[in-house]
């Protein structure tokens, strides 16, 4: 079983039935995912896109809102969705520290990486807010780079498919699920994980990327402390296996 692992969560898949805002029972529904992992012992970082409330290359596509400022009101969306996060698993009991790459002390505390493995290490769950602090980088690239930072042993891309696919599965009916990928096939055009650098940065420390569908209920437990991995796809050192 895993020790320490990063979830990464889609913003989207927050969303209402209209797409925007933030959904309770989808909370709700994530709370009780995760709280079988703590009860477990697996100590857990999550992050959470902001693409229910706004994505930066969307807000800055009309060339009035520069892509810069698109960013930092996107980080700004991560922070919402984590503080509704927290409130969800601190009703189902569970302990848990908001850290925000971007300083904003009244909300939140302030990522400090050796703060956040203290709070890993007493069975609090962290989560990491304002994506990098940086524009340019996205939330899978954030989540990435926390899960490198705080030693974890895989990133869990918890989002609405599950697993990868040679193309889109949505657009193509005869769509075939790949199960295991290296970190150069998941670089492929086609193919398109997370985002190269996110790719990239966990190919450089050997760690693994696994894609699996957030809303199947048990498949967080299934992956992390079974270590049945049929039900997703997972991003490796191919050699290594
Ligand atoms: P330890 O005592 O070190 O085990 O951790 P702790 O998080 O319980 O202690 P701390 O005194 O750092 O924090 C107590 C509470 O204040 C926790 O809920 C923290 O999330 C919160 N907190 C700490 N620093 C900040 C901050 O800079 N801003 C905000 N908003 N809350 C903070």
């Amino acid at each position: 079983m895993a020790k320490r692992v990063l979830i990464k969560f889609s913003g989207e898949a927050l969303a209402n039935e209209d797409g925007h805002g933030i959904d309770s029972a989808t909370l709700k529904f994530i709370a009780s995912e995760i709280k079988p992992l703590v009860e477990s012992g697996v100590e857990i970082g999550l992050v959470v896109g902001g693409g229910n409330i706004i994505r930066g290359v969307n807000a800055s596509k009309e060339g009035i809102i520069r892509r810069s400022s698109g960013d930092y009101m996107g980080m700004l969306a991560t922070v919402i969705n984590a503080v509704a996060l927290q409130e969800a698993l601190e009703h189902f009991g569970l302990k848990v520290r908001v850290q925000s790459a971007i300083e904003m002390n009244e909300i939140c505390e302030p990522f400090i990486v050796r703060k956040a493995i203290r709070h890993l290490e007493k069975g609090r769950i962290v989560i990491f807010a304002a994506g990098t602090g940086n524009p340019f980088f996205t939330t899978d690239t954030a989540a990435t780079l926390r899960a490198v930072e705080i030693g974890a042993q895989m990133i869990i891309k918890a989002t609405k498919v599950d697993g990868v696919y040679d193309k889109d599965p949505a657009k193509y009916p005869d769509a075939k699920k790949i199960p295991i990928l290296s970190y150069d096939e998941a670089l492929k055009d086609n193919i398109k994980v997370m985002d190269d650098t996110a790719i990239a940065l966990a190919k450089d420390n050997g760690l693994p990327i696994i894609v699996c569908d957030m809303f199947t209920k048990g498949n967080l437990y299934n992956i992390i402390v079974n270590e049945d991995y049929s039900r997703c796809s997972i991003v490796t050192d191919k050699e290594k296996l």
